[in-house]
């Protein structure tokens, strides 16, 4: 083997130029951190060639004397940090000190620069890493730094770059990323001498996306503003009308920084859960400002990945800071109007109680907070009592199934006696107290969308609802409707200490082979909380003796027979978020099990406007579309 000896500086910044400037999109990046970090106002960039032939970024910066204008070429050389310690609270975008001497390394590279209290500025000529001219020249304070023949000198990284417009894309979407990073900051991106975006400054988010996105989008977007445990969440976030099939449109800026990060992609899927269509993704701008101390950004020279030190702490928050701003929209008929279906409001997940956990440990000191949950709890009271008369009004289903169901008790007593709670035999078994309900995200309220005003045209094929709404044609499904009610129905079962169920007045008895037992037996807790009420009755057999309020009631054997199957088949999913998924699967189970007629619909339209989210079924189809008068007109050719 060869001696061991130290690289040349020239070497050391190709090979540092190999993780720092992978296309012409990451020097651009690395030229707009810098003119950032020098304090510019107004950053002018312009490519040629999609960046291969000349990537330029001018900015009105602090500039640079000579002196550091050559420093500022050598490797390692920065003036952000001076010792280690500086490492642990990074505030600039820049500290390695190597993306100069990297692009100069690789690149016809030249710097021109001035002070702003000098008279003359500096030129400084590179050509792959060598100086070739340093002169004083005249020029405007602030920065300008030209790369021109990207990889001139590097052909086997030049073959790697992909077509002009695939390369002119990423130069764009990297100037979008920088400037909404920094909505104070005016930016201009012009690409072949055209004029690409010329963003002035505002620090309003709605209308620097503006720039980027149809205005329609944006104003469809909701505001998301909510600070906890040291960590502020601030931004947009879209309804379910606007997802997308790709997470491009999810940016994340921690402490101003464009960063990538799948835990928070992850974070906003856990909010839009049974909200959206899984595979789809909800367009979001988050701003998240946190002390620097607790996200570590020197993970690889592009600094894009970040590593946080709370990662699970940071996604519960956001996840909530989302679930808060989606429920902003709730209880307007305004929403009616959406692009494609309607306006989400929040949904509680099983994953979302145990955000509330932690939230709620977070805030335990917080008086604010009890009053909050005192009101929850009062309203969860009413929210009750009003379920339950809506009941005996509830649904007339079809009596075709062959098996009839048990009469309920409340047919007996139809009118509750009290405001109190009713006491099912099924509850008795759930213990007294759920930890999870003394969070803020279980705050019950009485919801009503304006489904209830809706005027309803027709009843189509045994399953649609045709109506008119304020703003031209909504098409419902009853099926996912049912669905949805019953969802809601056993998650707030479970959520809450009121029961939201009904007892049967003659037990179901349901005679099970040994795995379907052992299956129910396994679920069996689960089931009670929420609202499925089964009591062991020896060797395999089982009663059901209570069910959510819309519970079908035809058949139950047939459908607790259904379920069953159901779970067989789905046993991974169920092991996270277990009450979440065991209310999808039973939801899924009913939805086939149920006739409507005329009667049932309208009712069902009445249960469904008091949904915390009639918007979409549990697995995220939506409940109903919006044809908006505008629509029809277009597709009529006569608009
Ligand atoms: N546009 C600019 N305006 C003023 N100073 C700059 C500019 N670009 C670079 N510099 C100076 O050059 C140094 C080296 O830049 P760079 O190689 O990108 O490393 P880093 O940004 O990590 O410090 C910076 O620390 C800064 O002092
Ligand atoms: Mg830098």
């Amino acid at each position: 083997m060869a001696d061991v000896k130290v690289l040349s500086a020239e070497i050391a910044n190709r090979i540092a130029a190999g993780e720092v400037v992978e296309r012409p999109a990451s020097v651009l990046k690395e030229l707009v951190d810098n003119a950032v970090d020098a304090g510019a106002t107004r950053i002018i960039v312009r490519t040629e060639n999609a960046g291969t032939s000349l990537i330029e970024v001018s900015d009105n910066g602090s500039g640079m004397n000579q002196n550091n204008a050559l420093l500022c070429l050598e490797q390692h050389a920065t003036s952000k940090i001076t010792d280690a310690s500086d490492l642990d609270a990074i505030s600039s975008y820049g500290f390695r000190g190597e993306a100069i001497p990297s692009v100069a390394s690789v690149s016809r590279f030249t710097i021109l620069t001035r002070l702003h209290d000098d008279l003359e500025g500096t030129m400084i000529q590179v050509n792959g890493g060598e100086i070739a001219s340093v002169e004083k020249i005249g020029c405007a304070p602030g920065t300008c730094i030209r790369v021109a023949k990207l990889f001139y000198n590097v052909p086997a990284r030049k073959k790697f770059l992909k077509s002009q417009r695939t390369e002119d894309f990423h130069i764009q979407e990297t100037f979008i990323q920088m400037a909404l990073s920094r909505p104070d900051i005016h930016m201009e991106l012009h690409c072949d001498k055209r004029k690409v975006f010329n963003i002035p400054p505002s620090q309003d988010t709605r209308t620097r996306l503006s720039s980027f996105v149809s205005r329609d989008q944006v104003k469809e977007m909701m505001e998301v503003d909510y600070q906890e445990a040291g960590i502020s969440v601030k931004g947009l976030c879209s309804r379910p009308g606007l997802a997308r099939g790709n997470s491009r449109e999810q940016r994340f800026f921690i402490n101003q920084r464009p960063i990538i990060a799948p835990e928070i992609n992850r974070a906003i899927r856990n909010a839009y859960e049974g909200i959206i269509n899984k595979g789809q993704f909800a367009p979001c701008i988050l701003y998240i400002e946190i002390d620097p101390s607790r996200v570590d950004i020197n993970v690889h020279p592009a600094k894009r990945e970040v590593r946080f030190r709370e990662p699970q702490l940071i996604c519960q928050v956001i996840s909530h800071s989302l679930e808060l701003a989606l429920r902003q929209l709730s209880g307007s008929q305004q929403k009616l109007v959406a692009p494609t279906f309607l306006n989400p409001a929040i949904q509680v997940t099983s994953s979302r109680v145990s955000l509330s956990l932690d939230t709620a440990k977070n805030l335990s000191e917080n008086n604010e907070l009890n009053k909050q949950q005192a009101e929850a709890r009062k309203d969860l009271t009413s929210v009750n009592v009003d379920s339950q008369i809506s009941h005996q009004n509830s649904v007339d289903l079809t009596k075709s199934e062959a098996v009839q169901h048990p009469p309920r008790k409340e047919e007996v007593n139809p009118v509750p006696s009290s405001n109190a709670p009713q006491v099912n035999p099924a509850q008795n078994e759930v213990p007294e107290s759920k930890p999870e309900i003394q969070s803020t995200s279980i705050e019950k309220k009485e919801f009503s969308h304006g489904l209830d005003k809706l005027d309803i045209i027709s009843f189509y094929n045994s399953e649609y609802l045709i109506c008119q709404g304020d703003n031209g044609l909504i098409i419902l499904s009853l099926k996912a409707a049912r669905e949805r009610i019953v969802f809601e129905q056993m998650l707030n079962n479970y959520r809450s200490n009121i029961d939201h169920t009904q007892a049967l007045l003659i037990p179901v008895s349901l005679e099970l082979n040994h795995s379907d037992s052992h299956l129910i037996e396994k679920y069996h807790s689960q089931l009670s909380e929420l609202g499925l009420g089964l009591r062991h009755f020896g060797a395999n057999t089982w009663l059901l003796d209570s069910t959510p309020l819309s519970f079908p009631e035809d058949n139950l054997f047939g459908l607790i027979r259904k379920i069953i199957d159901l779970l067989h088949h789905s046993p991974e999913s169920l092991k996270r978020d277990i009450h979440l998924n065991l209310a999808k699967t039973i939801c899924k189970a009913t939805s086939s099990h149920i006739k409507f007629n005329e009667t049932s619909s309208e009712k069902i339209l009445l249960e469904l406007d008091k949904c915390e989210t009639p918007y979409s079924c549990p697995q995220g189809r939506p409940v109903f579309i919006n044809i908006s008068d505008n629509e029809l007109k277009k597709r009529f050719g006569r608009n």
